[in-house]
């Protein structure tokens, strides 16, 4: 992949614009719940700080209505954040695209935040005349957004046509790079772990990573659907019936790569509180909900980890926010983190369970992205990556 990189751009004296992903979860009261986000931002924007460009950094937060802010949507509390994590002043500057006082007079040195780019008319259609004006505002266009880039938008890919140079902040880098190493040419074997609610939702990430890994784990409510298809029992699980034909054709079609657990934590109830009960995939009686791997699997599994070369893992395996269903993920994740193999894991829930567990210095990659991740995986093209490719290619 041929990018340019920030890293690589003399930017001394120039205006910089960022786009970051700064989409943080945020509590009732709009208090930035984890800020890993805005931390991982920090890098880019330091750097080019610190070369002698005056810096100006957008991101979206939530999905707002275009044309409408509303002190809900705005990144008030992520320029605080932001200037804490800087030490430096982030002014937040709203009504931003025609430039203005705002513009004529940043200098090098200055580091600002512009307000949600999504409040913007024409931002998620990738509105051209929209791009073009953010262009405008600068000399040097660097996308740090992996976790937006999937979204073809006027800040992700409109703008990266127009600005007079179009590159790829460190974070934006770094990810694509653990993930090119992971999926492009792996150490072998390379064992993909998928886990979930539905099959439905990961079915073309299951087929994609199917052509590719030596075995495929898959966990939750797709582990489900999967032992329905080889004849085993669920009892009143989370499975998708709809789609067990499709599991049997792709276990028919990849025979061996996918193992069916054979043992489970069951309970009655779906709640934290629930008796468990641990039994063999044949015993699950007809009231029973899987919550859980039984030891015996989760043997098994950590078996498969501890050989491997390369792990992908997205989605836990049990209800892991459940102290007496955790087992599963837990160890699974103690495994590849034990394990000699370059690991890389994404998405929000693989990566609280990681924090929950204490591993994530010992995983390879922990990439902030959660919908890209999973795009990746399905080797579909992220357009905020391709119009870098692009630029790079002129
Ligand atoms: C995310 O949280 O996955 C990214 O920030 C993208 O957000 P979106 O799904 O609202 O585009």
């Amino acid at each position: 992949m041929k990018l340019l990189r920030l890293s690589d751009v003399d930017v001394r004296g120039k205006r910089v614009f960022i786009r970051a992903d700064l989409n943080v979860p945020q509590d009732d009261a709009g208090n930035i719940a984890d800020d890993t986000r805005i931390r991982a931002s920090v890098p880019a924007i330091h750097d080019a700080w610190a070369r002698g460009a005056a810096v100006m950094v957008t991101s979206h937060l939530g999905r707002p209505t275009e044309g409408q802010w509303k002190a809900d949507d705005s990144l008030a509390p992520i320029a605080r954040r932001l200037g804490e994590l800087l030490d430096h002043d982030v002014p937040l500057i709203r009504d931003w695209v025609d430039g203005g006082a705002w513009h004529d007079t940043l200098q090098p040195g200055d580091i600002v935040l512009l307000e949600n780019c999504r409040i913007n008319k024409g931002e998620k259609k990738d509105d051209p005349t929209l791009a073009q004006k953010m262009a405008k505002l600068c000399d040097v266009y660097a996308n740090d957004a992996f976790g937006t880039a999937h979204r073809a938008e006027a800040t992700t890919h409109g703008i990266a046509r127009y600005a007079p140079i179009a590159c790829a902040g460190p974070l934006m880098a770094a990810e694509l790079d653990a993930l090119s190493k992971a999926l492009s040419d792996p150490k072998r074997p390379l064992v993909a772990i998928v886990g979930g609610a539905k099959v439905s939702t990961k079915l073309t990430v299951l087929r994609a990573l199917l052509a590719k890994v030596d075995t495929l784990i898959v966990g939750g409510g797709i582990a489900n659907t999967f032992i329905l298809a080889a004849g085993g029992k669920i009892g009143k699980s989370l499975a998708e019936p709809d789609l067990v034909a499709e599991a049997k054709s792709i276990l028919a079609e990849f025979p061996g790569k996918v193992p069916i657990p054979i043992d489970a934590v069951c309970a009655k109830e779906f709640a934290a509180g629930a008796k468990s009960e641990l039994k063999a995939i044949e015993n699950i009686a007809t009231d029973d909900l899987i919550l859980d791997l039984g030891p015996q699997s989760i043997a098994a599994l950590q078996h498969i980890v501890a050989r491997a070369g390369t792990i992908v893992w997205n989605g836990p395996i049990g209800v892991f926010e459940f102290d007496a269903f955790a087992n599963g993920t837990r160890e699974l994740g103690q495994a590849i983190a034990a394990s000699h193999a370059f690991s890389i894991a994404g998405g929000g829930d693989t990566v609280s369970a990681i924090n929950k567990f204490g591993i994530a210095d010992r995983i390879g990659y922990i990439s902030t992205a959660g919908g890209a991740f999973l795009e990746f995986l399905e080797g579909k093209t992220l357009p905020a990556v391709a119009v870098l490719e692009e630029r790079a290619a002129r």
